[in-house]
């Protein structure tokens, strides 16, 4: 079971596991991005039975799923998932960030990402990764603030309002690192052999 975090802040926000009441919030949330952000041009329509589903996978696996609570509202959701299904990858995993468009540059999305890097790091994993398109300059910095490093840039792999973009793969460290072998798991990690298609 993943604990309450309460990162500080200049706003009265708790970054708190989701529950499954959230899930709404979060698909609100993601519809926007999705059909009006950099994120998108994109539709849906099975977004509330996915966000479901995964919370639930992710959960299963020791994964957190956070959400950003302001007075009882959903502001913002964050979670990471395995970064590849192979076992040799179980101790990296990927992130998604995503802050209600009415709550943006209020720090809500660098605490919820100092939230999942403590979050994952607690859970044993040692490397956590971020896609970002290019041109998404408040999540790249988001990132790099948060102590990520690009260390690649996949040119023209997207097509979004009519343009070719750039994805870009930002990493950091979690925890040990790589200075030493992985603690072996105490709970559930990711990639074993049983584990469910994500
Ligand atoms: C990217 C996103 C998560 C940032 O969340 P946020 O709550 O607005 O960011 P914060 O207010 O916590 O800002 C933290 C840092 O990010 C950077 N940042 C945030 N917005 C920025 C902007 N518009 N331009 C440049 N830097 C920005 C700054 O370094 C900032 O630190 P500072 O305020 O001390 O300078 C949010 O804009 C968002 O949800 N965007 C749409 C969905 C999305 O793109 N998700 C990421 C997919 S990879």
């Amino acid at each position: 079971m993943i604990e309450p975090f309460v990162h500080s802040v200049r706003n009265p926000v708790s970054v708190r596991p989701s529950t499954e009441e959230d899930v709404p919030d979060m698909v609100a949330i993601y519809t926007f991005h999705i059909t009006r952000g950099l994120e998108g041009p994109y539709v849906d329509p099975h977004a509330l039975e996915e966000i479901k589903k995964r919370r639930k996978t992710m959960l299963k696996r020791r994964l957190p799923h956070l959400v950003a609570d302001l007075d009882g509202k959903v502001v913002g959701y964050a979670f990471a998932v395995p970064f590849r299904k192979r076992p040799a990858y179980r101790y990296t995993v990927k992130h998604s960030i995503y802050v209600h468009h009415d709550h943006i540059n209020m720090g809500i999305g660098r605490m919820m990402i100092d939230a999942l890097v403590d979050a994952c790091a607690a859970a044993g994993y040692r490397q956590m990764i971020g896609y970002i398109d290019g041109a998404n300059v408040a999540s790249l910095q988001l990132h790099e603030a948060a102590g990520f490093r690009q260390v690649a840039r996949l040119p023209s792999v997207g097509f979004k309002y009519g343009k070719w973009t750039d994805s870009v793969m930002m990493q950091r460290a979690l925890g040990l690192g790589d200075s030493a072998p992985p603690d072996e798991p105490t709970g559930r990690m990711i990639g074993r052999e049983d584990d469910p298609p994500v």
